[in-house]
């Protein structure tokens, strides 16, 4: 059952109608669904053999009631960045269930993880190799490792979220792995435990993981020759969501080809989705301030901009826009569009929607790199985040205020 369905004509979260979340939190606001989170998320454990380890990457919606939902319910967590890792260990999910990638880990950020004793690092690269050997020294520890590998396949997306290229910046070259993983052998204070790759997000065909871990599974048999046996293969994320309407794979559809060729070796796999987990399991929830005819177009000012939601002006995104109250007049032809003075900041270009000033409507698939991409600019207070859980609705983030907002600025003196 999708969480977000209409009853008697209104859009409802759950069993919360949208047009009361609206009274009572205002907008614009971010509403989860939490029965959607963790339905996402046992359609990949269902799958899964027990060993099996999802971690959900939690740049895709970092606030902290989605996180501990998530780890109550068996996720690990894969992070990027030292600020992620803090949020995780404040919901006080299981270090043993942390990986950790990313092109740029700080010094810091590897002591923390290390002092944790997090399950595995993604290294990137030969400096960062070098450095993790240096930092776990000095720590008298042994970091666990994979190589992220770029296996040089083309994901079929979005170049700016398409990671699997020769030309992208990300993991170590196919043709330098090897070499890098007897290196990393050698090195003291390091213990070669498996293999990653994550060749892109929002991926809408099943064919360019198992191509990936086509190559992958060559290396490891080289590997395996070399006298480095790895105990996990991580499979990153990227498996699309449906925004439109494009075909996405089921998560078994995705996940079996991948599994029959791991069958009869001994590799525990990990995951690491994070729009498939959670981009279906929100809404932003926002108002119509003014209509405003042109010759043109038609512009339905709203409250929320691309500071909330910046994917439509980042990438062209498109997110299905709907009313929460349906109307009976005709509809017309209209630019959604934000606050912002940017004529990129739009939500939605060509609607057909009936509106009026004042009118609900909320932006569809907006659970993923929806607030966790938001920003202050045109010094506007991000928006509050709320989570449904049947009948209840709780505030898991409140609106940012004026305070918030100019916090750490001071004037000259
Ligand atoms: N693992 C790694 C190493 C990643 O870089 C990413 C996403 C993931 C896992 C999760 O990928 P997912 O399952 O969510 O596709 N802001 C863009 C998406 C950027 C994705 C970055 N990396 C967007 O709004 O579409």
């Amino acid at each position: 059952m999708n969480a977000f369905q209409r009853f008697e004509g209104v859009l409802h979260a759950e069993a919360v109608s949208l047009i009361d979340l609206a009274a009572e939190f205002g907008t614009p606001c971010w509403v989860y669904s939490r029965q959607a989170i963790e339905k996402a998320f046992d359609e990949f454990q269902r799958e899964l053999p027990d060993s099996a380890l999802v971690c959900f990457a939690v740049k895709a919606n970092s606030n902290l009631a989605v996180l501990d939902v998530l780890a109550r319910r068996g996720a690990g967590f894969d992070i990027v960045s030292e600020g992620e890792l803090r949020r995780v260990l404040a919901v006080g999910a299981d270090p043993r269930r942390i990986v950790f990638s990313g092109v740029g880990k700080s010094v810091a950020a590897m002591e923390l993880a290390l002092q944790h004793g997090i399950l595995c690092f993604n290294v990137e690269s030969a400096a960062e190799l070098e450095r993790l050997n240096v930092v776990a020294g000095r720590l008298g520890q042994v970091a666990p490792l994979s190589l992220r590998v770029n296996p040089d396949v083309d994901a079929r997306t979005h170049p700016y979220i398409s990671t699997g290229l020769k030309e992208n910046k990300f993991g170590v070259a196919y043709a330098e792995a090897r070499a890098l993983y007897r290196q990393a052998a050698a090195l003291p204070h390091l213990v070669v435990d498996g293999i990653d790759c994550h060749i892109g997000s929002q991926l809408l065909d099943a064919a360019p993981f198992t191509e990936a871990l086509d190559k992958l599974l060559r290396l490891i048999d080289q590997l395996t020759d070399d006298g480095i046996e790895l105990r996990h293969i991580d499979l990153g994320g990227g498996l699309g969501i449906r925004y439109h309407d494009e075909q996405v794979p089921t998560v078994e559809a995705y996940l079996r080809p991948l599994l029959d060729k791991l069958a009869g070796r001994r590799l525990r796999v990990l995951l690491e989705p994070g729009r498939r987990l959670v981009g279906n399991a929100g809404v932003l929830l926002t108002q119509v301030e003014y209509l405003k005819a042109s010759e043109i177009k038609n512009f339905a000012i709203v409250d929320a901009a691309m500071n909330d939601l910046a994917r439509p002006a980042l990438y062209g995104s498109w997110h299905q826009i709907v009313p929460v109250l349906t109307r009976r007049e005709d509809a017309g032809t209209w630019e959604i569009v934000g606050p912002i003075c940017e004529s990129g900041d739009f939500l939605g270009h060509q609607r057909q929607l009936a509106l009026a000033p004042g009118d609900l409507l909320a932006v569809l698939s907006a659970g993923a790199y929806g607030m966790v991409m938001s920003s202050n600019y045109n010094s506007r207070p991000r928006a509050a985040e709320v989570m449904v859980d049947g009948r209840q609705a709780h505030l898991v983030r409140r609106r940012e205020s004026f305070d918030d907002l100019i916090r750490g600025e001071q004037c000259l003196p």
